[in-house]
């Protein structure tokens, strides 16, 4: 990033957020309100916006006042966070996190003295939040509560530009009536509550076991309206969707000369929930749809974003590979996009280029990109920088400017995992070598566990050179554990730190699934690359020693079983012990059948693997962040008049995803209540058939047939019945664990 052309653009872009205030730090004050009130009168913060020649990084000073306060100055809403959260984390050992929730309130009393100033300065000006699907996997069934929770944890983090995707339903229902549309038409384009991201990429349409209500439409975009006034508070920008052209069916009733195309179908959903219609850009009715959605959502949020996300092609081939016609895409797009919001800069996730290479050779990227002819009126995020990084190959998307994106994991997949070197080193690579880079953002298709790893980047984004991860991770675990001596702790972490958060062989590069979530089977499941890799990329034994060093951790503490981060990551960290252990018992299963051994053995060795289910179920039981209840809870609260269809989707997302098993296990979650009704259930159907089939006549398909059965059985079960008990105690379950699995815990 040696010339940064797009200051002008950047500084305009952001200022849109601060002006409505009547002091500049209300929104940081309100913050401290909220999670230290103890300490409102403990803080001053003075925002000093850069003046003279243009600055687009942002940079904060924190330092102790004489009458003991801590002074914060920063030049940006987000620089005074940043600067707070890094007084916090690093100086008091407080911190908000994911699923633990805000432990700032255990801030002490006196706050600690600062004998120097800290400082801090990004190396980017902007730090970026969400992935379109992470609305689906993650937030589809949040409350107010949550997403405040949320939005302060990104906000400290230094997050300044973020999707703000939340009910764009109510825009595309009241645009799509406006042209003459009618509900049922409306209705038949879109999806269920949890599938909504995919309607959004024009990837599916309509909706399998109900119809979204419009009384929970009305909701999400009250909770929008919430969400992007706190946006502005934090000095977050909220990028707002823009009109993608997917439409219903029967847009050729209201508009019969509109010129239209047709999408492919998108994972085996067939023509009826997929292959959705969009219109050309080049056609009038697309401009005129895309004023029509832009303007009211101006009319309704107000001024807040010249940012708008705009998804055409996500997994979704366009109709001709032609350069010319990409080109017209593209240009129409942009023209129409300008025509709506002058200021207008197009976001587009450059997930395409690396899930469907073949089709995106350079050529075909450099039309598509070239159709807009202003640079600055686009934004690219490279989703996947970390693993697929697009910028080399596209010379830094052809001059346009970009985000370098961590995806991490596929789904909200559960697994201990990182890529220390790559988040460290290579995003730096790309500050040093492109002319375009303008961020550093995180666009996990989940939240999931592995929060080191996302947190790293950030705090990359202020890091002049690659993060050292040995200090790095010490400083991490003594404010996840708000203490400073944690010798015993930081033990189990370095032992993950070179191993298994530094995986280098991008055979398998994000989150690896475990076997246990697939659909049993003989073959296929072990050692599996790519996407959804099941090979453990280290020593599983290193995992062992590492929890070992976590649980002797709180046997010399005992406090540390009340400490909520401490009872998370023990939990997870068990998890993982036992998730690997499942590999052995699956081969001597397998191994036995091959061989042709008796029903008794077969049923012997696969109770073994049954058991070793129901005892991660108990573990994971013991905290409400491993179980299946809450989002099934969540779900059904957050539209009660159709609880039962929610709670549908909701079970169908992490299982079937799709009506028949489309794209089944992809979301697979390692929850209490799904590890032990469901996969527990499937592998005891898969011992069950072993034991009875010879194999010779092993039939996979006869197999899997009868089991969709089952498993469409279960996820059209409603939760009158709790799908798990009350959570016990972490250590009476531990120690109950310990005992039938010493072998697996090497005690
Ligand atoms: C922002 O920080 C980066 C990395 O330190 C630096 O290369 C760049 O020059 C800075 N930009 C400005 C405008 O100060
Ligand atoms: C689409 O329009 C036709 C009439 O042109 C109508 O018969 C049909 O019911 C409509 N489809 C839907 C889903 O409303
Ligand atoms: C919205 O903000 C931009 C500055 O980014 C300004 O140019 C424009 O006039 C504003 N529009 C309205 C309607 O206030
Ligand atoms: C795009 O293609 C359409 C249809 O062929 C044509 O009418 C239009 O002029 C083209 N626009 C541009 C900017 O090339
Ligand atoms: C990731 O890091 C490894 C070294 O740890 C390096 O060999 C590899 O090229 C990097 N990959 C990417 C995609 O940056
Ligand atoms: C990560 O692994 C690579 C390859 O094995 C090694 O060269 C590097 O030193 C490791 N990095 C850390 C921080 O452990
Ligand atoms: C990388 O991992 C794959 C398995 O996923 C393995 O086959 C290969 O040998 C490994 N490569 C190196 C260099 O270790
Ligand atoms: C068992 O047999 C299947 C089918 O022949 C084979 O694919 C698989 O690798 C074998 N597994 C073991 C553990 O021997
Ligand atoms: C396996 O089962 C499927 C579905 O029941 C059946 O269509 C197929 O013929 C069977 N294959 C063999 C080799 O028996």
């Amino acid at each position: 990033m040696r010339v940064l052309k797009s200051c002008v653009w950047l500084l305009s872009a952001v200022g849109v957020a601060a002006s409505s205030y009547q002091s500049p730090t209300e929104g940081v004050e309100s913050l401290v309100k909220r999670r230290l009130p103890q300490h409102v009168d403990s803080f001053e913060f003075v925002l000093e916006p850069p003046h003279g020649s243009v600055v687009v990084n942002d940079s904060y000073t924190v330092s102790s006042t004489k009458n003991g306060k801590v002074r914060i100055e920063g030049t940006t809403t987000s620089a005074l966070l940043s600067g707070l959260h890094k007084y916090l984390s690093s100086e008091a050992n407080a911190d908000i996190w994911w699923f633990i929730g805000s432990q700032l309130d255990q801030t002490p009393k006196n706050l600690p003295k600062l004998r120097a100033p800290i400082k801090g300065s990004s190396v980017v000006p902007y730090r970026y939040y969400w992935n379109t699907v992470t609305t689906s996997y993650t937030s589809a069934f949040w409350t107010w509560e949550d997403w405040e929770t949320q939005l302060d944890w990104m906000a400290l983090r230094g997050v300044n530009l973020a999707l703000a995707w939340i009910g764009v339903e109510k825009i595309f229902i009241d645009a799509f009536h406006e042209i003459g549309l009618n509900d049922e038409e409306i209705d038949s384009f879109i999806s269920g509550p949890a599938f909504l991201a995919w309607n959004h990429f024009g990837n599916i349409q309509g909706s399998w076991g109900g119809t979204l209500p419009r009384s929970w439409v009305d909701e999400q975009f009250s909770l929008q309206l919430k969400i992007l006034k706190r946006m502005e508070e934090l000095g977050i920008t909220p990028i707002l969707p823009a009109f993608p052209g997917f439409v219903p069916r029967n847009i050729s009733r209201v508009f019969p000369d509109i010129s239209l195309s047709t999408s492919p179908i998108w994972s085996n959903f067939g023509t009826t929930l997929s292959a959705d219609i969009y219109i050309n850009p080049f056609d009038p009715r697309f401009a005129q749809l895309q004023k029509l959605f832009i303007n009211k959502q101006q009319e309704l949020y107000g001024n807040v974003t010249n940012f708008w996300t705009l998804d055409q092609f996500n997994e979704n081939r366009p109709l001709s590979g032609d350069l010319d016609y990409l080109r017209n895409v593209s240009h129409n797009t942009w023209a129409a996009l300008k025509a709506a919001d002058p200021e207008a800069v197009w976001v587009m996730q450059a997930w395409l280029f690396s899930s469907d290479s073949s089709f995106w050779t350079n050529d075909r990227v450099e039309a598509l990109l070239g159709g807009v002819p202003v640079n600055q009126d686009m934004l690219l995020l490279d989703l996947f920088a970390e693993s697929a990084p697009q910028w080399q190959r596209t010379d830094s998307f052809y001059g346009k400017p970009w985000i370098w994106c961590e995806l991490h994991n596929y789904g909200g997949n559960m697994g201990l995992y990182g890529q220390i070197e790559n988040v460290t080193i290579n995003s730096m690579d790309a500050v040093r070598n492109s002319d375009s880079i303008v961020g550093f953002g995180l666009t996990m298709e989940g939240q999931e566990g592995n929060e080191i790893m996302y947190d790293l980047l950030l705090d990359q984004a202020w890091s002049p050179k690659p993060i050292d991860t040995d200090t790095y991770f010490h400083d991490w675990v003594s404010a996840r554990y708000g203490a400073k001596n944690v010798k015993g702790l930081y033990k189990g972490w370095e032992m993950l730190r070179p191993t298994v958060f530094n995986n280098t062989n991008l055979t398998v590069n994000a989150v690896q699934k475990s076997i246990l979530e697939l659909t049993p089977s003989i073959s296929g499941l072990l050692g599996r690359t790519g996407r959804h890799g099941t090979t453990i990329m280290y020593d599983p034994a290193v995992m062992v020693e590492a929890w070992s060093e976590l649980f002797k951790a709180g046997l010399q503490d005992l406090t540390l079983f009340n400490n909520p981060s401490y009872q998370y990551d023990l939990v997870d960290w068990t998890r993982q012990v036992l998730v690997n252990s499942f590999e052995d018992h699956y081969k001597d299963l397998v191994d036995a059948y091959n061989k042709s051994s008796s029903p008794t053995v077969i049923r012997t060795r696969g109770a073994k693997l049954v058991t070793l289910l129901k005892t991660l179920d108990a573990v994971l039981a013991t905290n409400k962040n491993f179980q299946l209840t809450p989002w099934i809870d969540r779900a059904r609260a957050s539209s009660p008049s159709s609880a039962n269809f929610f709670e549908f989707n909701a079970r169908n997302q992490i299982t079937l995803w799709g009506p028949q098993g489309q794209i089944e296990d992809y979301a697979s979650k390692q929850w209490a209540g799904l590890v032990g009704t469901y996969y527990a259930e499937r592998w005891q159907q898969f011992v069950d058939y072993l034991a009875t089939t010879k194999p010779a006549n092993y039939n996979q398909t006869a197999f899997h047939e009868k089991l969709l059965v089952w498993e469409t059985k279960w996820g059209q079960q409603t939760s009158t019945r709790k799908v798990n008990a009350g959570a016990s105690d972490i250590r009476s379950v531990l120690d109950v664990a310990l005992k039938s699995w010493s072998d697996v815990f090497q005690l």
